[in-house]
Parts: structure tokens; sequence; C-alpha cells
């Protein structure tokens, strides 16, 4: 990309709603393909977003949460409700706005950021340096424990940081 056509800086964003979501993404009612798995989601703390002339367009979510990993009980920043107009995909947007999560992500102080996604997207992520996570990944449901669906990515928020390996449980629902 040229220095022209740089993305707008992403900004944090005081709130996300509805609206807000729809302005992105326009009225849907499963606007990331995950409906029929009937899952129950938390939403998420932090919000950032790319305004471009006015008009929300890129949007990403994040929400510190528990988790144990193995033996290892730490925590994950969840990045969650990643998504771009339609007319503008592929253009770096979401590189941009998931970038400028992370940045503050690392700040926080959890060693990893964690996400969910379905398969098609997963590859999305990889260019983005994302990792998967091997193996079934279980998260907390209202009825009680199940093993997540989708694919389950992670990137380091510290510099060395290794995934330690083992079974996954993120100790609360997913976000
Ligand atoms: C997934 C989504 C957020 C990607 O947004 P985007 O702005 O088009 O992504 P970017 O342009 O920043 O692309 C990021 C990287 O992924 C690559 N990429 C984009 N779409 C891709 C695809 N369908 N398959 C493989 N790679 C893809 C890009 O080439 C880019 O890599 P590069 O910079 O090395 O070239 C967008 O398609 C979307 O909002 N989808 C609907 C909602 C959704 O499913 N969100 C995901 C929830 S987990």
């Amino acid at each position: 990309m040229t220095a022209h056509h740089l993305p707008p800086a992403p900004v944090r964003l005081a709130r996300y709603t509805k609206d807000d979501q729809a302005e992105i993404l326009g009225d849907t009612t499963d606007a990331f393909g995950v409906a029929s798995l009937g899952l129950t989601w938390l939403p998420k703390e932090e919000h950032f977003g790319i305004r471009l002339d006015g008009r929300l367009v890129a949007h990403t979510g994040l929400l510190r949460l528990p988790i144990a990993i193995g033996e290892l009980e730490t925590e994950v920043m969840g990045v969650g409700g990643v998504a771009v107009a339609a007319d503008l995909r592929g253009r770096g947007l979401a590189r941009a706005v998931i970038g400028a999560a992370l940045e503050y992500a690392r700040t926080v102080g959890p060693p990893y950021a964690l996400l969910f996604c379905r398969p098609p997207i997963a590859p999305v992520y990889r260019r983005l340096g994302w990792r998967t996570v091997e193996g079934e990944v279980e998260v907390r449901q209202p009825g009680g424990v199940v093993v997540m669906p989708l694919c389950t990515l992670w990137t380091p928020l510290r510099e060395g940081v290794e995934w330690p390996g083992g079974a996954v449980r993120l100790l609360s629902l997913p976000m």
C-alpha cells in the first residue's frame, strides 16, 4: 500500500453499540456466521475503530479473561467482533484496527491474545502473525463446559512468550 492509501489511524471508541456494528456490517442478523452454533458470547470491554469520512468502517473489541493452559492459570486478552465494511475489505483495515487493539493489549498485562473464528477466516489472522491453538479448547456456556467448535488462534503480547501447550480451558464464556 502506498503512502497515499494508508488507512486512517484507528481510534479508541468510548462505546460500541448494535447501531455502530450495523454502521460497519449493515443490518444483518448473523454478521459473523456463527448464529447456528447457538453459543453465548461476552460483550467486549474495550473497542477500537476506524472512521472514514465520519462513517465507522472497522472495529475490534477486547476483553481480559481467565484461562488455563495445561497446568498454567493465566489470563488472555480476548479479541472479538472484528469487522470491516464489506465495500472496504482487502485494504488493510482489519490489519490496522487489530494492530491498534494489540498495541493497547500489550500494556494491560496478559501474555497472550486469543480469538475464535470460523475456519475460512483463519488465514486472515495467520497473515497477521497469529498461530493456531492445536487440540480442543473448552469454554464455558450457561449450561456447562463445551468444546469450542471454531478455530482458536493466539498471538504473543510480550517479547519471546510461547504458548505453553496442554489442555486449554477458557474459564469464562467466550468473547
Ligand atoms: C475478516 C475481515 C475482518 C478481514 O478484513 P479486511 O480489512 O479485509 O482484512 P485486511 O485487508 O486487513 O487483510 C489482512 C490480511 O489478511 C489477508 N486476507 C484478507 N482476506 C483474506 C481471505 N479471505 N483469505 C485469506 N487471506 C485474506 C490480506 O491479504 C491481509 O494480508 P496481507 O496484508 O499480508 O496482504 C473482514 O472480511 C470481515 O469483516 N468479515 C466479516 C466479519 C467476520 O467474519 N469477522 C471475523 C470474525 S472472527
